[in-house]
């Protein structure tokens, strides 16, 4: 897999490994075998968050079966670790208030074994707390050297922009929802977080420099489940153009995806796209790892964006 420099000097992998379900739906076995096999393939770039998977449990599974993962493998120098704070669990975490973030980077860092998190995601927008005094707070923790760098997660465009604005450490990530497949129209989304990366989104990240890490990329496993595929996409002949490359080179739909954002960056209007991808099963995941080592043509971009 090859590895980038981010424009805030992280050295990650082209794919990053979610963890968001190791612990409660994915078995520690199972998540074990998922993270040897990604790091063998050369992937170092690790998210989690700090209420993952708490509609499965607590919220406190996945970053504990990291922190025993560094532990057993002796591998936490090895990587770069990204988790965040702002979303609920089970009522207690919602917001970014300089107390919580506070409270909850010494949870992340307890559970996840570790001093230190390389890259720190406000999850989702806090409108009930000043901007200035939630990127202060992120910053004061920048100083202390609790976290390397800081990313934004689920804000819209200009509330993200906004936030670097006042910033003394600004986002230099973005984490947000995208995939090959494009969403139905400008509807309001399911819950107000998820919303899916426009056009404009990504032409400000260009703009910016700022890579996008793009989370449920495989579409939940819709390329490979047509029952799986999340309703607010459009499947038409978007899917079928990926299907048909994806047979013709002999590899799965979900991999051509994968090959499909990592290769973007290379067209006008395209940031950097960092896949995001986790799985239960190591065959689904090292066939979908597979995308990351195609290199596809300018025709073959070209048919696939103009689908
Ligand atoms: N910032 C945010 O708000 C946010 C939101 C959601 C997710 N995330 C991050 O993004 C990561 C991935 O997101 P996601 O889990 O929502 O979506 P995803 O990566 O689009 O989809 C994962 C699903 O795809 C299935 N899949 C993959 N390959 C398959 C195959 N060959 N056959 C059948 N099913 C297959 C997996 O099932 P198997 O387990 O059976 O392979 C899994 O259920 C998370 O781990 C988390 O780190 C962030």
């Amino acid at each position: 897999m090859e590895k980038l420099i981010l424009p805030n000097g992280l050295e990650v992998s082209n794919v990053a490994l979610g963890a968001m379900n190791f612990g409660t739906t994915t078995s520690k076995e199972d998540a074990f075998a998922v993270l040897d096999a990604y790091i063998d393939m050369g992937g170092n770039f690790i998210d989690t968050s700090n209420n993952y998977a708490h509609w499965q449990g607590t919220g406190d599974e996945s970053e504990t079966l990291l922190g025993e993962y560094f532990e057993s493998r002796k591998c936490r120098d090895k990587i770069v670790l990204a988790t965040k704070v702002g979303f609920d669990r089970h009522g207690e975490g919602q917001g970014l208030r300089k107390e919580q973030i506070e409270y909850w980077i010494d949870e992340s860092l307890r559970k996840l074994k570790t001093d230190y998190i390389d890259l720190y995601y406000a999850h989702t927008d806090d409108i009930t707390t000043p901007l200035e005094e939630t990127m202060e707070a992120f910053h004061s923790l920048v100083e202390k050297g609790k976290v390397r760098h800081l990313g934004g997660s689920n804000y819209d465009t200009w509330r993200f922009a906004e936030a670097n604005s006042v910033a003394k450490t600004p986002f230099t990530v973005m984490q947000q929802w995208f995939t090959y497949l494009q969403a139905k129209g400008d509807v309001a989304p399911q819950y107000i977080f998820n919303e899916y990366t426009t056009r404009e989104r990504l032409r400000y990240l260009e703009a910016k420099n700022i890579p996008l890490v793009a989370y449920s990329c495989l579409a939940k496993g819709g390329y490979e489940v047509p029952e799986r595929l999340p309703e607010e996409l459009v499947a038409g002949t978007r899917l079928e153009t990926l299907k048909n490359m994806a047979k013709e080179k002999g590899v799965t739909a979900s991999a051509l995806a994968v090959a499909w954002m990592v290769n973007l960056h290379r067209c006008d209007g395209f940031p950097r796209v960092i896949p995001l991808f986790g799985s239960s099963n190591v065959e689904h995941f090292v066939s979908n790892l597979k995308g990351a080592e195609i290199s596809l043509t300018d025709e073959e971009l070209k048919l696939l964006n103009n689908a």
